[in-house]
C-alpha cells in the first residue's frame, strides 16, 4: 500500500488481501466505482456507502473504453492526490487505482454487453459507451466482490444497464442507486461541469429548470411528444448549442410510455463542446 492521504492499492491481488482481511474481520464490503475527478456526488456515495456497510473501497480508474475515439478521454480532468484526500475526509477506507495495465492487460478480448436498456437514448448517441460501462464494472465487481456497489442515479441508464448486468451475470453484489447531488441552481454536479465557461455554466443550470418545467406540462395534461418537444425547443432557445433528446421513458425499462406513472425524464444536450446529462422521476 502507498499513499499518505488513504491507503491506496493498485492491483487486483492487494485488493483482494485488503478485503479479505476485512472478510475475516466479520465486516461488510461497500464499493463505489469512480473515474475521478471526485465532487460532492461521489463524496455522498461515499457517505452512503459508509452509512451502509463497515468499509469502503473507492476505485479510480479513467476507463478508456466507454470513451469513442473522438471524445474527452485524453481531457477529462484526473488528480488522483486531491481525490484520495477528499475521499478520506469522507470516511473511505481504501482507493483502488488501478493502471490501464493491470485492468486490459495485453491481450484482453472480453467485452460484455448489454442488451435492450443499453439502446436506446446514450446508447443511440454514445454507441460504444455501455459496452465500456459495462465491461469494466462487472470486473471491478469481480475483483472486489462487494456486499453493494454504489452508483448515482445522474446517469440513470447506466443505473439500469449495471443492475441488468448484475442480475443477468448471476453477480453476487446489491446494486444501490443514490439520489443525483445538485449544485445551488440545481445543476446536476458533474466532473464535466469543469469543462464550462461562465456564460455556459449559467445557461447549464436550465436544463433542471426546463425538466421541471415538462413535467409539470405532464401533470397538467399536455401529451408526452408534446412535452418533449417543448422542453428541446426550449434548451435550444435557452442557449444550448444542440440537444441530442429529451425523453419520457419507462423508469425501469426506458422503454416508451404511453401516459406518465412510472416515468421518468431524461436528457442530454451540449453546450459548446461539452455534452450534458439529467433526469428526473416524473
Ligand atoms: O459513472 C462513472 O463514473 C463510470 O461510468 C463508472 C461507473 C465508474 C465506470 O467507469
Amino acid at each position: 500500500m502507498t499513499g499518505s492521504a488513504l491507503p491506496t492499492v493498485r492491483d487486483v491481488a492487494a485488493l483482494r488481501y485488503a478485503i479479505a482481511a476485512w472478510r475475516k474481520a466479520g465486516l461488510t464490503v461497500g464499493l463505489v466505482p469512480t473515474m475521478g475527478a471526485l465532487h460532492e456526488g461521489h463524496l455522498s456515495l461515499v457517505r452512503t456507502a459508509k452509512e451502509r456497510c463497515d468499509r469502503v473501497v473507492t476505485s479510480l480508474f479513467v476507463n478508456p473504453r466507454q470513451f469513442a475515439p473522438h471524445e474527452d478521454f485524453e481531457r477529462y480532468p484526473r488528480d488522483e492526490a486531491g481525490d484520495a484526500n477528499m475521499l478520506a475526509s469522507a470516511g473511505c477506507d481504501l482507493l483502488y487505482a488501478p493502471e490501464r495495465s493491470v485492468m486490459y492487460p495485453q491481450g484482453f478480448a472480453t467485452n460484455v454487453i448489454v442488451a435492450d436498456v443499453s439502446t436506446p437514448l446514450e446508447g443511440e448517441f454514445r454507441p460504444h459507451f455501455f459496452g465500456g460501462v459495462a465491461t469494466v464494472v462487472t470486473k471491478l465487481l469481480l475483483q472486489a466482490l462487494p456486499d453493494t456497489a454504489f452508483f448515482g442515479e445522474k446517469d440513470y441508464q447506466q443505473l439500469l444497464v449495471i443492475k441488468r448486468m448484475a442480475h443477468d451475470l448471476d453477480i453476487p453484489v446489491a446494486i444501490t442507486g443514490c439520489a443525483t447531488v445538485r449544485e445551488h441552481d440545481g445543476l446536476a454536479m458533474s466532473s464535466r461541469n469543469a469543462y464550462l465557461n461562465e456564460d455556459e455554466r449559467r445557461i447549464a443550470a436550465r436544463l433542471n429548470y426546463i425538466l421541471h418545467d415538462a413535467i409539470k406540462a405532464v401533470h397538467a395534461g399536455e401529451p408526452l411528444a408534446e412535452a418533449e418537444a417543448e422542453a428541446a425547443r426550449h434548451l435550444i432557445a435557452a442557449g444550448f448549442t444542440s440537444v441530442d433528446y429529451v425523453a419520457i421513458r419507462d423508469a425501469d425499462t426506458l422503454a416508451p410510455v404511453s401516459d406518465g406513472s412510472n416515468a421518468r425524464i431524461l436528457a442530454a444536450a451540449w453546450l459548446g463542446k461539452t455534452r450534458l446529462i439529467d433526469n428526473m422521476a416524473l
